[in-house]
C-alpha cells in the first residue's frame, strides 16, 4: 500500500479496517460536542462501553450475599482467575496451565523479580530499553538496593543511536554480548510505551540465554494488540 497524505486515502482506509466495528464499544471522552481523538500511548485507555454495568453487577453480587459472593457472585469471585486463563493465554500466545490473573502488573513484576533477579559474583547488571516505563525502572532499582548493590552500578538503560529514536536489534544483541557474564537479566517493555518500539523478543531471549542470563518482557502494550508467542510448553 501507498501512504498518501490526504482526506479521501483515510476514509477510505476507514472505510476498510478490520477493527472498525470495535470503535462504537469505547466511551470517547467529549470536546466541544464531539468526540475526543484519542492517542494516548499511557495504559489508560478508554473505557468499554458495558464497564459501568460490570462493575455494578458485582457491587450488586457483594451487597445481595456478602463473603458468599466468592462462590455465590454470577462470576464467582473464589475461581474469577480460572475463568481468565484461556482468553489471557489465547492473548500472550501461552498455554493455559502457562497464565494467571493476578494482581497489577508492578506488583507482579516485584514477585517475578525476586525469583528470576538473583545477582551473584560479577553477574548482576539488568539491561533495559531506553525509557522504560517509569515504575518498572524503579523496581529494578528496589532489587538492586534489596541484593545491597547501588543501582549505578547494575542497570544499564540501553540507548538509541545518536540521532534515532529506536533500538537497534543488532545493537541490542551486541549489547547483550558485551555484557556477557555480567548480565543478569534482560528486562525489556515488550513495546516500549513512549515510542511503541515492538522488540524482538525471540532474538532477544536467545542471545540473553546464551551468555547465561535471564530474560523477561513487561507485556502492558503488547497483549492484545500485537502477536505475542510465549509458549514455553512444558
Ligand atoms: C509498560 C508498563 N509497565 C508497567 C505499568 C504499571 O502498571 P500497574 O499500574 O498495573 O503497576 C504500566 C501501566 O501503567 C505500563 O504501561
Amino acid at each position: 500500500m501507498k501512504y498518501e497524505n490526504n482526506l479521501d486515502f483515510a476514509l477510505v482506509h476507514d472505510e476498510r479496517d478490520v477493527m472498525r466495528a470495535y470503535r462504537s464499544q469505547y466511551q470517547f471522552p467529549q470536546h466541544e460536542g464531539r468526540n475526543m481523538l484519542y492517542f494516548t500511548g499511557n495504559s489508560l485507555g478508554l473505557q468499554p462501553v458495558g464497564v459501568r454495568e460490570a462493575l455494578m453487577r458485582e457491587c450488586d453480587d457483594w451487597e445481595k450475599y456478602g463473603v458468599e459472593g466468592h462462590f455465590l457472585a454470577q462470576h464467582p469471585w473464589y475461581s474469577y482467575h480460572e475463568d481468565l486463563s484461556q482468553p489471557s493465554a489465547d492473548l500472550v500466545g501461552a498455554l493455559l496451565q502457562e497464565v494467571v490473573i493476578m494482581n497489577q502488573l508492578t506488583v507482579n513484576l516485584n514477585l517475578l523479580l525476586i525469583s528470576f533477579y538473583q545477582p551473584q559474583g560479577k553477574r548482576r547488571k539488568i539491561l533495559f530499553e531506553t525509557k522504560p516505563f517509569p515504575s518498572d525502572q524503579y523496581s529494578f532499582a528496589s532489587h538492586a538496593k534489596l541484593h545491597g548493590l547501588n543501582p549505578d552500578d547494575v542497570l544499564v538503560e540501553m540507548q538509541p543511536r545518536e540521532g534515532e529514536l529506536t533500538l537497534r536489534t543488532e545493537d541490542i544483541l551486541s549489547k547483550i554480548d558485551e555484557l556477557g557474564e555480567e548480565l543478569a537479566l534482560v528486562c525489556f517493555g515488550a513495546v516500549n510505551y513512549f515510542t511503541g518500539q515492538f522488540f524482538d523478543i525471540k532474538s532477544i531471549t536467545e542471545r540473553a540465554h546464551e551468555v547465561g542470563a535471564m530474560a523477561g518482557f513487561d507485556l502492558a502494550h503488547a497483549a492484545g494488540n500485537l502477536p505475542c508467542d510465549f509458549m514455553i510448553g512444558v
